[in-house]
């Protein structure tokens, strides 16, 4: 039984006879959304879709759980679905999807995918994620690029130092913004953006080839070796540039001091656009967008989607489906995305009110999936079971944390976390 199945008026069916009422309002049900996007341009994005489904007559239940990275939010779903009481829609994207599908609890979308032809607007490794055994479970929304470098050019300029382009340049400005007396990395100390930090080091110092063996496919041998060794020293070493009140601070906080000057850069996934265009900031002119050092040439992925979850009442059930058909629509593509930082998902888009971050972003989302360099962001949940990607988060932001733990023994403790498969 759902306790959200809203009260039926038998005025309402008396109405609906004598043509009072719409057929929309008599179809009319309630979505209830499970999502994090409490910041500011998050809940710009977030509020599109909400009147997206108040335009169609459904009522929008908000279930925002705060937290970036949307730990807690995957908390309070756990107990909410135990307990019987599942929304009609949670924020939820890459193997967990599957392992959600896998408990029974999300309903079949393949009505709403084939009349709107998702298997042709969607990429195909995209579309595989979202289906459970062959039938759609989740709807797209977008893709977020990780691996990038927000930076504030008067900072820079204060400073007397260049946007970096690699890990030498990085060091080399930090160290010209801090002389500047500006904090050079503003940072977050929360295990899922010690973890963005780490993934960028890793691609940028390692290379796409080497972050799809050790953290894709969590090979030992590299997860152990000189190169994942390299790749943590230079992860320790980011930390020397960040301030001492780092620990637990919000990432959009930390976004706020790039955008002020008080920081000059942060590592971030491009919802930190969302940040700044939010602020009434313009990229080119008031922040500078840059792949993060050394990984112009690849590009780390993260597809936030819906997945649906199995309803009872018939016309939450219609309200369900008209999310996941708005979702996908290109009107909401674009709005939503020109909020949220990141490009639309659904192929084929015009793209001419987007900036150049976003242009950029999928002019290389493209090449670096001919080049063999898109992957899949750990620290998002697009890459390894969700038990996995916990434990090796662990492991990185106690070695983030702790001066005295030793790269050495950081790897030891990866390779031991990798097994959680
Ligand atoms: C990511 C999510 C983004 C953004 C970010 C910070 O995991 O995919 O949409 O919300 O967390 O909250």
């Amino acid at each position: 039984m759902n306790v959200f199945r809203p009260a039926r008026h038998p005025l309402g069916a008396a109405l609906i006879a004598c043509g009072v009422l719409s057929a929309t309002a008599a179809t009319a049900g309630e979505v209830e959304v499970l999502h994090w996007w409490t910041s500011g341009g998050e809940a710009k994005a977030a509020a599109e879709l909400k009147a997206t489904m108040q335009k169609q007559g459904h009522t929008w239940k908000d279930f925002a759980v705060a937290g970036g990275g949307g730990d807690a939010a995957m908390t309070v779903l756990k107990s909410r679905v135990v307990s019987g009481n599942s929304p009609a829609a949670a924020q939820i994207k890459g193997p967990s999807i599957q392992e959600w599908a896998r408990e029974g609890v999300l309903a079949n979308m393949d009505n709403v995918a084939k009349a709107e032809k998702w298997d042709s607007l969607l990429p195909k490794a995209v579309a595989d994620g979202l289906k459970y055994q062959a039938h759609y479970v989740a709807a797209p929304v977008n893709v977020h690029r990780v691996n990038w470098l927000w930076a504030n050019p008067e900072a820079f300029k204060k400073a007397g130092a260049k946007v970096p382009t690699n890990w030498n340049e990085f060091f080399a400005a930090a160290e010209a913004l801090k002389k500047a007396g500006i904090i050079p990395v503003a940072h977050g100390g929360q295990n899922w953006q010690d973890f963005t930090t780490f993934e960028s080091v890793a691609l940028g110092v390692g290379g796409a080839d080497f972050y799809k063996k050790a953290l894709v496919q969590l090979d030992a041998g590299s997860l152990k070796s000189p190169t994942m060794q390299k790749v943590l020293e230079t992860f320790k070493k980011v930390k020397d540039y960040t301030d001492k009140n780092a620990p637990g601070r919000d990432w959009n906080l930390a976004t706020a001091m790039v955008i002020k000057g008080e920081a000059g850069m942060q590592l971030m996934g491009d919802w930190a656009k969302g940040e700044f265009v939010a602020a009434g900031k313009a990229p080119g002119k008031d922040f500078v967008c840059v792949a993060a050092p050394g990984t112009a040439k690849s590009f780390t992925y993260n597809v936030d989607s819906f997945a649906l979850f199995k309803l009872k009442d018939a016309a939450n059930q219609k309200a369900q489906q008209d999310l996941a058909k708005a979702i996908m629509s290109p009107e909401f593509q674009e709005v939503f995305n020109l909020n949220k930082g990141s490009i639309p998902v659904r192929l084929g888009m015009n793209l001419d009110k987007f900036d150049e971050c976003a242009k950029t972003s999928a002019a290389d989302f493209v090449s670096s999936n001919k080049a063999g360099s898109l992957v899949p962001s750990i620290a998002h949940g697009m890459a390894v079971p969700s038990a996995v990607e916990g434990a090796m988060k662990d492991v990185v932001s106690q070695y983030w944390n702790d001066d005295k733990m030793t790269a050495g023994a950081a790897m030891d403790r990866l390779v031991a976390a990798a097994k959680n498969k």
